[in-house]
């Protein structure tokens, strides 16, 4: 085991990057200062202080944020009360249930967004305020790249809801709902009572989807303080964690605490073990590959089947859990509870951003529910819920929730009904006459990062309504998109290459047989080399999508599922220069 690199040096007022701005004696650094004391600040106030950026993804049409112009004072008056000087920046928000085609095609803007707001001012550290999705990824992945000391502060879960007695999920019971009017099993009136209960405070889907599951990653990469990842978002606790993120930053800036300190390789093994410990989001797949890309640090698919293999599930949270929710979570004693329970699978010696060791934030963790949070004698799964596949129908691999399927799809095999774009699936999906059963293998392509674009969430098919009125609840689906961290079913996801590009998902024809193996990692369609080649030889591509604009950036610089979906361009190490004081 590698010892973490450890900073060596505490910094002094003229080492500050805002010296640069506000330190200097001359005509620019005049203007600096002038203009900020227009602000209604004296000197002192600023000058020789730590400048921290509170990159703030707050919006009015964002519901899962609600509270972050309320947090970023909080930060704030921690910031002030450690000697520092706070800034806020506000940055794109990306609400998952609201934006289209996807948050996902924004990631890498606010990515972008987030490392030249940082470059571009005097910005000594950061707290990055989000937790909607995509949000945290991008904020880390950018403020990666620029490098400064940083504390991301997760908007946190939102409260547990409830309907009639029965306890509602995120997204989970949006989905199971939408099947039981489907079916006729519930009247639309009792189902706009669900829509008018199932998202009861602001704060993040409380279910361990994409939100909750990126939380616990950043905390366990040592990015974010010890516990904050479950903290309900309208929990005063979760008002003093920003105030401690305030205080602390400054501390990380004289420190010179960067994250390069933090983010090895051997944190990103913690982040997976931490994913698959917590039966989290397939989306973290992509998010963890783009964020390693941008530490600089080699983290390809299969590293992951290695960790899901010896990782037990404990978290007993939906959707791979039964029963509980993030706030049980939160009482059962968090992620550092959680975390106790695997030491001898994490590296302890990895720093986190209070300058402790791992091992050292988890003295005295331990579990106050063994339901909601398992021991390892009695794993909610005996190995991690997400195994990366590879075959001939997806060459640079797919992903599977295991832990989300019925287990008597794990070796499938069966004929395939293909769907050309989500619009041809919807259109055909609730007839009566569509030719399939339990056995069939639907595939849906042209949603991946080009051909959705921007990768949707629509893995996860609807299942056709004959079906469902027969009472069948899962059949295998395969696509080159995404799903939300709170569907379930056997969705194989992330098909690369995807279609829209020619891949092997663009040629497979309805009628064609297709095999999945979970334990072989295995999805193969049953075509000789020679057929998929005169396949692939009669194929067009699609027409360009996008003329201008941001589209078109996308198109040109997106990378395949299996690198991340970041932009060539931004990933990786190399520096990008300091601004010229001019
Ligand atoms: Fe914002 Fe789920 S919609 S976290
Ligand atoms: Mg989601």
């Amino acid at each position: 085991m590698t010892t973490p690199r450890k900073p060596v040096r505490r910094m002094a007022a003229e080492d500050l990057r805002s010296h640069r701005w506000f330190g200097a004696q001359d005509l620019r650094a005049f203007g600096h200062r002038s203009r900020t004391m227009q602000i209604g600040l004296v000197r002192e106030d600023f000058v020789g202080k730590p400048v921290i950026g509170i990159v703030n993804t707050w919006s009015d049409i964002n519901p899962c944020h609600t509270h972050l112009r309320e947090r970023a004072e909080q930060v704030k008056r921690g910031v002030w009360q450690a000697g520092g000087y706070p800034v806020e920046l506000p940055a794109i928000t990306l609400a998952e249930t609201i934006q289209k085609p996807t948050t996902m095609m924004y990631r890498n803007l606010l990515a972008m967004e987030t490392e030249e707001l940082l470059r571009s001012y005097p910005i000594d550290g950061v707290v990055l305020l989000g937790g909607c999705d995509k949000t945290t990824p991008a904020l880390v992945m950018g403020a990666t790249s620029m490098g400064l000391p940083t504390i991301f502060l997760p908007a946190g879960p939102m409260l547990t809801a409830r309907w009639r007695g029965q306890t509602l999920g995120s997204g989970s019971d949006q989905w199971k709902f939408w099947d039981e009017r489907r079916a006729g099993r519930i009247t639309a009136e009792e189902h706009a009572e669900v829509e008018g209960s199932i998202a009861r405070s602001h704060g993040t889907c409380m279910t361990m989807g994409t939100a909750s599951t990126m939380a616990a990653v950043c905390e366990a990469l040592g990015v974010s303080l010890p516990g904050s990842c479950s903290i309900p978002a309208p929990d005063s606790g979760h008002m003093r964690m920003a105030g401690e993120c305030g205080k602390r930053i400054v501390e990380m800036v004289w420190e010179d605490l960067r994250l390069e300190h933090i983010l090895t390789p051997q944190a990103f093994d913690n982040a997976a073990t931490t994913l698959m410990a917590n039966g989290g989001s397939t989306n973290a797949l992509i998010h963890l590959v783009a964020m390693a890309g941008r530490a600089g640090v080699d983290f390809p698919l299969e590293r992951f089947n290695a960790i899901s293999a010896r990782t037990p599930v404990l978290a007993n949270v939906r959707p791979v859990g039964q029963a509980y929710l993030m706030e049980d979570f939160h009482y059962a004693g968090g992620l550092p509870a959680l975390l106790a329970q695997l030491k001898d699978l994490l590296h302890l010696d990895s720093l986190n951003c209070n300058g402790r060791t791992l091992g050292e934030n988890l003295e005295g963790a331990r579990i106050w529910n063994e339901d909601v949070i398992r021991t390892r004698d009695n794993p909610v799964k005996a190995d991690g819920g997400l195994v990366v596949l590879k075959g001939n129908l997806a060459p640079d691999g797919a992903v599977i929730k295991t832990g989300a399927m019925d287990p008597r799809y794990l070796q499938h095999t069966g004929p395939a009904l293909v769907f050309d774009d989500y619009n041809h699936m919807a259109s055909l999906i609730d007839r009566d006459d569509l030719d399939v059963d339990e056995n069939t293998v639907l595939v849906l392509r042209n949603a991946g990062p080009l051909g959705g674009p921007g990768m949707p969430e629509w893995g996860m098919m609807p299942l056709p309504r004959k079906l469902l009125l027969r009472g069948v609840k899962d059949m295998v689906r395969i696509s080159d998109a995404r799903m939300s961290g709170t569907s379930y079913g056997t969705c194989v996801l992330h098909v690369a290459p995807e279609s829209w590009v020619g891949g092997p998902l663009a040629l497979i024809r309805t009628g064609d047989t297709v095999t999945l193996d979970v334990p072989a990692q295995l999805l193969h369609v049953h075509l000789s080399d020679e057929e998929l080649a005169e396949r692939r030889s009669a194929w067009q591509p699609p027409p360009p999508r996008f003329a201008r604009g941001y589209g078109k950036l996308v198109v040109q610089h997106i990378q395949q599922a299996d690198k991340g979906c970041d932009f060539d361009f931004l990933t990786g190490t190399a520096p990008t220069a300091e601004p010229e004081i001019h």
